[in-house]
């Protein structure tokens, strides 16, 4: 059973498959974001690519470059300090080459202080997924919907609707699974396909848009706190409504300088 204070690691999280509360995984991208999750009591911090929609205006996590990753990455490994930090490898930085895989994928630990990468994909990154643990360096695997697929899926659609393509997914990650990965991100795929792969491998799956049969939830920070004014997709919980909460709060300090209310004379040096 998981202890709240200990710090997490690869080998804890792996541990956490079949044992204890499902898995709480949030992306973070930067210092509030990182110091609410950890206050919260996250087990694991994703920063996910997904900062090439939320943080960056994107239209896709296609654009995401490897130095903007880590210039986040750093932030997040800064003040971290107990929850699992595992930080996305953007589209083509894993793709070219064994070496070029290595060479990325260390500045990322090296820079950032991670504790693990996560890579897109199926058994094709067996390859590449092998000679980065043979590097000491923990990998997430991440199947269904890969966002770095956009284009080849044809948009984000769910993935794994049909028989065969739910096959080649549990295939898939029985492949990961063989080659070492600690975990999989199981995101936009139908409950019962993730949790037929769950069941099929002894690594934690993290579901997103996948159904509660997971190991684990991941959320994108800005979906859960409604940071954003975009409507959510189906499988977002929303838990506040941060876009609306933070556009009252700079009308009312607006409001205040306008009608000469701020700065008070508490608020001023004498
Ligand atoms: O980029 C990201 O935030 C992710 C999660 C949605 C799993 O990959």
């Amino acid at each position: 059973m998981a202890n709240p204070k200990q710090k997490m690691t690869v080998p804890r999280f792996r541990g956490r498959k079949g044992d204890g509360p499902p898995l709480v995984v949030l992306t973070a991208y930067d210092v509030p974001s990182t110091l609410a999750a950890e206050a919260a009591g996250v087990d694991a911090m994703l920063v996910g690519d997904s900062l090439g929609n939320v943080l960056l205006g994107y239209s896709s996590t296609m654009p995401v470059t490897l130095d903007e990753m880590i210039h986040h990455a750093r932030a997040v490994g800064r003040v971290r300090e107990r929850a699992l930090l595992i930080v996305d490898m953007p589209w083509m930085t894993y793709h070219v080459g064994i070496e070029d895989s290595l060479r990325n994928a260390a500045r990322v630990i090296r820079e950032s202080g991670a504790d693990a990468v996560k890579l897109e994909g199926g058994a094709k990154r067996v390859p590449v997924i092998r000679a980065l643990i043979d590097a000491e360096i923990p990998v997430m695997g991440h199947l269904g919907l890969t966002p770095q697929s956009m284009l080849a899926m044809g948009g984000h659609k769910v993935q794994g609707r049909d028989e065969e393509c739910a096959a080649q997914i549990e295939r898939d990650a029985r492949a990961l699974a063989d080659a070492g990965v600690f975990s999989i991100v199981l995101e936009g795929m139908p409950a019962e396909v993730a949790r037929r792969v769950s069941t099929a491998i002894d690594v934690p799956t993290i579901g997103i848009g996948a159904g509660a049969g997971c190991d684990g939830q991941v959320l994108v920070y800005h979906d859960l706190l409604g940071l954003l004014p975009h409507k959510s997709p189906k499988f977002v919980r929303k838990y506040a409504e941060g876009f609306e909460q933070s556009v009252d709060a700079i009308r009312s300090w607006a409001d205040d300088v306008r009608d000469g209310r701020f700065p008070s004379d508490a608020e001023t040096y004498s």
